[in-house]
């Protein structure tokens, strides 16, 4: 290895495809150490072979893997510094919840009573502390991707690839653990790639989050700035739920043919002077808020966020008056 900070790692043109299939097209990537990324894109978008490649699971068809500087094409996954958490968990069936916890430090031999202690502290740091006598097949698939997250937290490595380690939380849960990931890396400062489908998650871990379409990175930027300043229409309406109002050649919102204008639903507001006139077609109340699903009269859609209990219903014609608008190449899709 060598010098300067550990848990580096760097993506240089690097290339995996299946066949037909192009899974990775040719990614570069600086990841800092001690950073936090969040990957996001839609499935089969090559986040989970990306991880596979750094782990050294999969072997790239071209270009290189750098951890720390050095290429490591020749290093076999067990000697490469990553602890990696698999979306389907890959727990040991055949043994205990504590038994897959030790497994790893039993082979760096560590004491048994060690092990123990250190696997007892960190399933309690992950709430499963009452479930070490379990088997894999005897917890649901939040208790298992709980415990593939305790295994990783005890090893002890340069580098942490999570591959959406929160998916099968519910809503609380995710919460609550997302919040104690987010924590733990503070703590810890170890370099981790997170990969995600959650838009929350997305936005909240990563000090940067890097989005991906079809094995290519689409935009690389901290979380606020992407929201933001999407660099093309895939990143603008690929991040934020519901996700920005498109609309080829401007129509409603002004602008010419050869743009592509959007507008964020939390940019529209319902005001008697807008200049814009639509129908409210369907209300979703949220609670904290609501979603107004609207239809011009020359037929563009809109997607209004407003406060809870907007005061409208279906068949209501409102103005809205459109803010912050992005602006888009009609041609590329390009940012301009
Ligand atoms: N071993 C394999 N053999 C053939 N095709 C594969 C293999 N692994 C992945 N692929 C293909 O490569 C592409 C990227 O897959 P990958 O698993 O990296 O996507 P992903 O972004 O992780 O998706 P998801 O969000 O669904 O987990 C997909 O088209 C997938 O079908
Ligand atoms: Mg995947």
């Amino acid at each position: 290895m060598s010098d300067g900070p550990r848990g580096t790692i760097r993506l240089a043109a690097l290339t995996r495809s299946y066949g037909r299939t192009t899974a990775v097209d040719g990614i570069d990537l600086e990841v800092r150490a001690g950073e936090l990324i969040t990957l996001v894109g839609p499935s089969g978008s090559g986040k989970s072979t990306i991880l596979r490649l750094i782990a050294g699971l999969d072997r790239p068809d071209g270009g290189q893997v750098l951890v720390d500087g050095t290429d490591v094409a020749a290093v076999p996954p067990h000697r490469r510094a990553v602890a990696m958490v698999f979306q389907d968990y890959a727990l040991f069936p055949h043994l205990t919840v504590l038994g897959n916890l030790t497994f790893g430090l039993r082979v760096r031999r560590v004491r048994r009573a060690e092990a123990d202690r250190r696997a007892r502290a960190a399933a309690e740091r992950l709430g499963i502390g009452d479930l070490l006598e379990r088997y894999p097949d005897q917890m649901s698939g939040g208790q298992r991707q709980r415990v593939a997250l305790a295994r990783a937290l005890l090893r002890d490595p340069s580098v942490y690839l999570l591959d959406e380690p929160l998916a099968s939380l519910d809503a609380q849960l995710r919460f609550a653990t997302r919040a104690d990931l987010l924590a733990l890396h503070r703590e810890l400062r170890t370099t981790t790639i997170h990969v995600t489908h959650d838009q929350h998650e997305a936005m909240t871990l990563g000090d940067r989050v890097v989005v991906l379409a079809a094995g290519r990175v689409r935009q690389v930027g901290p979380p606020q700035q992407v929201y933001d300043e999407p660099a093309d229409t895939f990143v603008a309406g690929f991040l934020g739920s519901p996700p920005m109002n498109l609309v080829p050649g401007g129509g409603v919102l002004g602008g010419d043919e050869a743009m592509t204008l959007g507008v964020r639903p939390e940019d529209l507001t319902l005001d008697d002077a807008g200049p814009v006139t639509a129908t409210v077609e369907a209300v979703e109340a949220l609670g904290s808020e609501a979603i107004l699903l609207t239809r011009c009269p020359d037929g563009t859609r809109l997607t209004v966020r407003t406060g809870p209990r907007p005061g409208v219903g279906p068949g209501d014609e409102v103005r809205l008056l459109a803010d912050r608008l992005h602006r888009f190449d009609a041609a590329t899709g390009r940012r301009r």
